[in-house]
């Protein structure tokens, strides 16, 4: 990817033609209400969750409710000594991966994070995603340099074992080093993107191994790449949903097959 112009007109018409797009269903006008609330809650609340979630609300995109999955996950791999590393596809300003490292942190559990992004932006997503219209108009945003989540990490104190991996994932997944995964972060917003996701890492997940992704309820072509992938490999995972857009699911056994995640 180039050098990305900024055009201010761009910049208003996403928001507002985006938002007059969401508007049109009920049921996530209904999850953004109560997320509000529930982040409200957050922003004074003492509990452990709460004090980690406000030191990456202002960098990350994910919701409450999508962080709290992952606080749950990696305590979940840690505990029950699940095999492997974290990995994280799309990472942006790293917010989610902060997170994910300050709970490690927390535990005291040493686990090799992985963050996979171009950091440049999005890529233009393609006409297998069905908002394309919408979609297209995300192309560059959510943009972060290595070395902004770099300082970002360093920052919280939370910069050791972790593997910055630039490039489009069809590219860097492929020649990635990652050998066994015991979360994977799939947060990649489109079709091709979390295809490739699945397919290069799906197989590297161990046993056990917590699988979360964050968009399969708000981009279609996100749910389309999953829904896709599991028929082709006759996976029928209970898909637990986190909130209107997050979904998450354990690997249980070599074959592939899969539960609810444990509470
Ligand atoms: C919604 S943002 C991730 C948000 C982040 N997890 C947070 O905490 O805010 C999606 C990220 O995925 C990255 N991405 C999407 N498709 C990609 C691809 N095919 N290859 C590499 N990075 C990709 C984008 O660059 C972007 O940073």
């Amino acid at each position: 990817m180039g050098e990305r112009e900024i055009n201010p007109q761009a910049l208003f018409r996403r928001p507002l033609r985006e938002i007059l797009y969401r508007l049109r269903d009920p049921a996530l006008v209904a999850d953004v209400l109560v997320r509000g609330c529930t982040t409200l809650w957050d922003r004074v609340s003492p509990s452990e969750f709460s004090r980690t979630y406000r030191q990456v609300m202002g960098h990350t995109m994910c919701s409450n409710a999508r962080l709290r999955a992952l606080h749950r996950g990696v305590r979940y791999v840690v505990q029950n000594e699940i095999r492997g590393d974290l990995v994280e596809c799309g990472c942006a300003r790293g917010g989610s991966a902060a997170f994910m490292a300050l709970t490690l942190k927390e535990l005291r559990a040493h686990r090799r994070l992985w963050l996979f992004d171009t950091f440049e932006g999005l890529p233009a997503p393609t006409q297998d995603d069905p908002d394309y219209n919408i979609a297209k108009l995300w192309t560059g945003g959510c943009a972060a340099s290595v070395e902004e989540v770099q300082d970002f990490l360093t920052g919280l104190g939370v910069n050791n074992n972790v593997e910055f991996v630039s490039g489009l994932f069809q590219q860097s997944l492929p020649r990635s080093q990652v050998a066994e995964i015991a979360l994977l972060h799939i947060d990649g917003d489109w079709y091709e993107s979390v295809k490739a996701c699945l397919e290069h890492l799906y197989d590297k997940v161990a046993p056990g191994g917590w699988i979360q992704l964050d968009d399969y309820g708000y981009w279609k072509g996100a749910r389309r790449a999953v829904d896709e992938f599991l028929l082709k490999r006759g996976i029928r995972p209970h898909l637990e949903k986190v909130d209107y857009s997050g979904r998450v699911f354990r690997k249980t056994t070599e074959s592939g097959t899969s539960d609810t995640p444990p509470q």
